[in-house]
């Protein structure tokens, strides 16, 4: 278990929320945000969500002016799974504490069983606040009409694969065709989305990104790349010197286990990458 926590060093920024603001603090010296997510998930305890809101709100005022508010949270650890109406009130004092802090809470997608209630949820809180956003995943059939519906909503959404193993009925399988779904909608956010984040490792689509905003016109500022965590780190740099947005998902917590998995099981070479950090190479 400690070689374990060791190499999961490599993409979650510790165990302590200021442990994550340190994080922040060296990538904001480095002109890149970051969005902060205190790790859990799939909780089935009532006291467990309120302790994961808590925490949220707690994250929000610790994060200093300098660096912005910006955090990530999944409804499962908000109790969405407990009942629908204690997530919703859970998660709208959560945003009522952005509110106040002037901060931005992105809601995380995840499986697909939690898909529609997840956007439901979003909807709601978002007539009572604008400073929320949601997250789609280019892999779901369904997500190009969720794509239209956003952008005649105005609501800011994060674009990325889809980091949950999903059914043919549900979702895309094949790489290729992932990586097309994704640049059309990506390209559809471009052009009529409200700042949207592009969330991608992947180099053909970052390429795809600034070449599509660069042939209809879309200025650098009005759309920003993330990426996670220990995750191609020198391209973040790259990228805003070269004039882009970067914000980076900063986890941190002590449930780093699942979220470790779902990185390790997406690129073999992330194995690789934590195996020669291991290593010291
Ligand atoms: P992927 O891992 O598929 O890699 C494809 C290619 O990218 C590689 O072949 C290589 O060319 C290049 N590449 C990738 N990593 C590289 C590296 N380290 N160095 C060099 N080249 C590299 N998912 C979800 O379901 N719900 C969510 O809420 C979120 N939230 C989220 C936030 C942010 C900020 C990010 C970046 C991602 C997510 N995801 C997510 C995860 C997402 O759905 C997806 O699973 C991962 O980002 C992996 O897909 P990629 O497109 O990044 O590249």
């Amino acid at each position: 278990m400690k070689a374990l926590t060791f190499l999961a060093r490599r993409f979650v920024a510790g165990t302590d929320p200021k442990d994550a603001v340190w994080a922040g603090e060296r990538l904001a010296e480095r002109g890149i945000k970051a969005t902060f997510d205190k790790l859990g998930e799939d909780v089935l305890d009532r006291a467990a969500a309120l302790r994961a809101s808590e925490a949220a709100k707690e994250l929000l005022r610790l994060v200093p002016g300098h660096i912005e508010r910006n955090i990530s949270i999944k409804m499962s650890s908000m109790g969405q799974e407990i009942s629908r109406e204690f997530c919703l009130e859970n998660t709208a004092g959560i945003l009522d504490v952005a509110r106040e802090t002037g901060g931005f809470v992105r809601l995380d997608m995840e499986g697909s069983r939690l898909t529609q209630d997840t956007i439901g949820i979003f909807r709601e809180l978002r007539e009572r606040y604008d400073n929320v956003g949601l997250v789609l995943q280019a892999a779901l059939h369904r997500t190009p009409t969720d794509v239209e519906e956003a952008v005649a909503r105005g609501d800011r959404v994060r674009l990325c694969k889809g980091a949950y193993r999903e059914p043919p009925e549900v979702a895309l399988q094949d790489m290729a065709a992932i990586r097309e779904a994704f640049r059309s909608c990506a390209h559809r956010l471009l052009e009529a989305g409200n700042y949207p984040a592009i969330a991608s490792h992947d180099e053909s689509l970052i390429r795809d990104t600034i070449e599509h905003a660069r042939a209809r016109g879309v200025e650098a500022s009005r759309f920003e790349f993330q990426m996670l965590y220990g995750l191609r780190r020198r391209r973040w740099g790259e990228l805003v010197a070269a004039g882009y947005n970067v914000r980076v998902y900063v986890p941190y917590g002590t449930h780093w286990l699942p979220y470790f998995y779902r990185r390790l099981r997406e690129r073999k070479e992330n194995v690789l990458v934590v195996l020669k950090n291991l290593f010291g190479g």
